[in-house]
């Protein structure tokens, strides 16, 4: 059974080790991306799936401090994937920015992920931008 919880304990261990199997990174010290600080201190909330004591699944949820909400970080452990638990993440992550008054939330992705963002999990197409700095 996967269970689902806003604003969960993780350890950024947890969380470097999920985001480097989600995106091909490597896996980042705490010392380099504290997560578990980081979240507390800025995030609205985030959603920490677990199966069992694993981290299955998280999501981080950023913020304007009234308005909008931006979905950051969906990620899926590769061994659970297609099950449901992202679309899970994205609906707790809606209901978490819904409680805290948020009006919108917003999502960027590449094209791949549209059944997902879209379909699944029900957003509705925006425009965006986004500026490389580099
Ligand atoms: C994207 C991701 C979070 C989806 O998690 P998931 O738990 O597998 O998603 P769900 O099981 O809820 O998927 C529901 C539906 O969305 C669609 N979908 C899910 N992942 C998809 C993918 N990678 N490509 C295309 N469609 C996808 C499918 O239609 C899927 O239904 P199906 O399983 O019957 O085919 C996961 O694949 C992941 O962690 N990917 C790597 C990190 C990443 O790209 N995150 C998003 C950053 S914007």
């Amino acid at each position: 059974v996967i269970t689902y919880q806003w604003r969960g304990g993780f350890t950024s261990a947890e969380a470097n080790a999920l985001h480097a199997q989600a995106f091909g990174t490597r896996v980042y010290a705490d010392s380099e991306w504290d997560w578990a600080s980081l979240t507390r201190q800025h995030s609205l909330g985030w959603v920490v799936a677990r199966d069992g004591d694993d981290l299955a699944g998280f999501a981080n949820v950023l913020w304007d401090g009234l308005v909008h909400a931006w979905l950051q970080d969906v990620m899926v452990a590769e061994s659970g994937r297609h099950k449901g638990i992202g679309t899970e993440l994205v609906r707790h992550a809606r209901d978490g920015a819904k409680a805290a008054g948020c009006e919108y939330l917003h999502v960027d992705f590449e094209d791949h992920l549209s059944r997902f963002y879209y379909d699944a999990c029900g957003f509705a197409p925006a425009r965006a931008g986004l500026l490389t700095l580099d």
